[in-house]
């Protein structure tokens, strides 16, 4: 009996991209990237921790997320990051994008890896 193993690269897989570098992002601080068409939103916290999420806030549409201010926030004795839109302070975890004010709408995030200093981001497409 044999196995059958196929090997997989990321470059292979249609469903990541490569970002960026660690090196580009400062920490503590966000940028917005441009990936198949669509604005996002790239991460680095200061414990340099690496996230991606749409650079639309989803309160107003606005292309802002980017700018946004980092932060965290304790939920059930566990510290989660955050982002607040730098518009109207709409708090959004960055690992489930759930909005933290009030009923509002969630932030779409992206799952990001690091290799070797590269961030790549799943599309999911
Ligand atoms: S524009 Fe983001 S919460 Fe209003």
């Amino acid at each position: 009996m044999s196995a059958s193993v196929q090997e997989t690269t990321l470059e292979s897989t249609t469903s990541m991209v490569a970002v960026c570098t660690t090196g580009d992002l400062e920490p503590g601080w966000g940028e917005a990237a441009w990936v198949n068409g669509t604005q996002v939103a790239m991460y680095r916290t200061e414990s340099n921790q690496f996230y991606a999420t749409s650079h639309h806030c989803p309160g107003s549409g606005a292309k802002v997320m980017a700018r946004g201010i980092l932060g965290d926030k304790t939920i059930g004795g566990t510290r989660v990051p955050t982002i607040a839109c730098p518009l109207h302070k709409e708090v959004y975890r960055l690992d489930t994008g759930a909005c933290l004010s009030a009923n509002g709408v969630a932030l779409p995030i992206f799952a990001v890896h690091n290799l070797d200093d590269t961030l790549w981001m799943e599309t999911g497409s």
